[in-house]
Order: structure tokens, then C-alpha cells, then sequence
């Protein structure tokens, strides 16, 4: 069996669930390393401190590689056509700045590969990567050139890719397993060339839902919504993680990316909206929202466009 090891940063109280449901509890140990015995029973580890979570990426790859992620998209015409819309306006960007090469693309967490109709008829050549074996194989099977394709299987946070060989990267619905923001964005920074460019959609913390919620509904009452990752509970093998879009923003800058442009997108999902009205429409007010709602931090998902500078 092998041993994998874990290395915890001071301040961090952490609980191991292994297998059998046995539990350790762990706090506030300086730089503490976590030897686990067998790979078999690292079940998930949750780090209780509300600023990190860490999962390993070995039951997300489980969970997607028998996951139908295109089934879940049966009904969800609304979020997908909000999807390309979001992406299709900041791809047009990018391809309007003639100091980028439209040559190298990478689809980060491509999944089943839902936008490589998009993206494919622009790039050269495109890498799909992913941590599941499965949804890569469903992702290459939407691509019509595969000569200009390659699929990884890797960790968005440690690609092993070359240096600066991308000129631009999509990381969508990716980062509601992302606790650890920073990491991945000196991963992302690796890869880009200079100039290159990130289309990045995180979970919005801050959506209006949440805050209206926050003012009149006594559950949610004081909710937090610090620069800080919070964990909200999902389904028990998987974290969900939403993210505060200002913090990313600032996180973004640190990383050497500067903040060109941002989207609110599926801003009208909600079962009884999609209800009263045909979903055309709600695509048509969708498009012309985007970017006036994005000031207000309004929908579920927040796109970044950010350019790595040079
Ligand atoms: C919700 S799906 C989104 C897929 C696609 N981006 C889309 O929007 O349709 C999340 C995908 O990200 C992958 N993923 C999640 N965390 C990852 C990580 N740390 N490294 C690589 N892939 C990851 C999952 O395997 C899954 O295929």
C-alpha cells in the first residue's frame, strides 16, 4: 500500500475521517504532517477552520468518473445557454487583442467538454484536462479535430504542464472544489504566456439571493460574508465551496493577473422564473445583463476575464 502524506500549515484544526468512521481530531499543530497508513482508508479529510477545506482529489475523480455530468444539463437549457453566452463574449474579447496568438487553449476541469464547440473552431490546439479518466474520454469524443486535441489527467493545482505555453485557459464550475484559490492560480500563472488569458467562473458567495436571505430570513441572519472561502454542505463525499468574489479579485491581482473584465451569469435561475417565462427570453434579458449586473455582484456565478501580465 502506499502512504500519502499531508502537510497542514499552523492555525488549522483538522478532522480525518478514515475508513470504519473512525475519527482524529487534530488542532492547531505547527506544520503538521499527517502520515496516512493506507491509501484505502484516507476517506476525506475536512479542515473545520472555515478559511481551508481540502479534499482529496482522488474521491472527486471516483465521484466524476461515474458521475453522468451531462445528464445533470437535461432540463438546464437556462444555466447552459448562460454558460456560452458568458463565455462566447469574453472569448470575443480576447480574440479582438491582436497581441495574443490565438494558438494554444486549455479547457481546466474540462468535464464532458460542454464548450469545446465554442472554443475549438478558434484555437490550434486544445488540451483537456481533467482529474477523471472518464469525463476526459466523454470530453474527446465532442471534439471534431482530435489531431488538434490532447487530454490530461491532472490537478488543476499541479498540472506538470511546460511553462508559458497557453494563450488562454477556461476554468468553469470548476472552483466550487477549489479551497485553495491562490495555488491554483500560480498553477494557471505557470502555464499562461505572458499577456495570456484566464476565463475563470467561480460560485458567487455574494449573490443576491444570499444577501437579501441575510436581511430577512432569520436562519441566515449575520451570515458571514468576510473575504474568506465558506463551506456550504452538499453531497457527503463532496465539499462545495463558494467563494467571495471580491476576495478572488484581489487574490487574482496578487497572482500577477490584472481583472479585464466581469460577468454576472444565470442571474434568472430560479425554478419559478424558468416557470412564467419561455427560456428564449430569459437568455435575451440574460445577454444584456451580464455585465450591468456584475456591478452588483448579483447572480449565482461570477466570470473573471484576467490577463496575466506581462
Ligand atoms: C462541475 S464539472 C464542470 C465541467 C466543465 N468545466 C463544465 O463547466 O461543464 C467539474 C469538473 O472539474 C473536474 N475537477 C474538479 N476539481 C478538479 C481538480 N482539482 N483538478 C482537475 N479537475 C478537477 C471534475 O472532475 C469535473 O469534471
Amino acid at each position: 500500500m502506499e502512504n500519502r502524506r499531508l502537510t497542514l500549515y499552523p492555525g488549522i484544526h483538522v478532522r480525518t475521517k478514515l475508513a470504519g468512521d473512525k475519527c482524529a481530531h487534530v488542532a492547531n499543530r505547527k506544520n503538521f504532517t499527517h502520515l496516512l497508513p493506507e491509501r484505502i482508508s484516507f476517506d476525506k479529510i475536512i479542515i473545520s477552520n472555515p478559511k481551508i477545506y481540502f479534499m482529496s482529489t482522488d474521491t472527486l475523480s471516483d465521484f466524476y468518473d461515474n458521475y453522468d455530468y451531462t445528464a445533470f444539463w437535461n432540463g438546464r437549457n437556462y444555466e447552459n445557454g448562460a454558460d456560452e453566452i458568458a463565455v462566447s463574449r469574453l472569448l470575443s474579447i480576447i480574440t479582438k487583442d491582436k497581441s495574443v496568438a490565438q494558438l494554444n487553449f486549455i479547457d481546466m476541469g474540462c468535464g464532458p467538454g460542454r464548450m469545446v464547440h465554442i472554443y475549438e473552431p478558434i484555437y490550434k490546439e486544445i488540451t483537456l484536462l481533467d482529474s477523471s479518466v472518464d469525463q476526459l474520454k466523454e470530453a474527446q469524443g465532442n471534439v471534431k479535430d482530435v489531431d488538434k486535441s490532447k487530454t490530461v489527467l491532472a490537478n488543476v493545482q499541479e498540472t506538470t504542464l511546460q511553462n508559458e505555453h497557453y494563450d488562454a485557459a477556461l476554468c468553469l464550475r470548476v472552483f466550487h472544489y477549489i479551497s485553495n484559490p491562490e495555488e491554483v492560480f500560480k498553477e494557471m500563472n505557470r502555464i499562461l504566456k505572458p499577456g495570456g488569458y484566464l476565463i475563470l467562473e467561480i460560485p458567487n458567495k455574494l449573490n443576491f439571493k444570499n444577501r437579501i436571505r441575510s436581511i430577512f430570513v432569520k436562519k441566515h441572519k449575520n451570515a458571514d460574508f468576510g473575504n474568506q472561502i465558506i463551506k456550504s454542505g452538499r453531497e457527503d463525499d463532496l465539499i462545495f465551496v463558494n467563494h467571495n468574489p471580491k476576495d478572488i479579485s484581489a487574490l487574482l491581482k496578487s497572482s500577477n493577473f490584472e481583472v479585464i473584465e466581469l460577468l454576472s451569469v444565470s442571474n434568472f435561475r430560479s425554478t419559478f422564473i424558468k416557470k412564467i417565462f419561455p427560456i428564449p427570453f430569459l437568455l435575451f434579458i440574460e445577454k444584456f445583463t451580464q455585465k450591468a449586473l456584475a456591478f452588483f455582484w448579483f447572480g449565482p456565478s461570477i466570470y473573471f476575464l484576467a490577463r496575466k501580465v506581462s
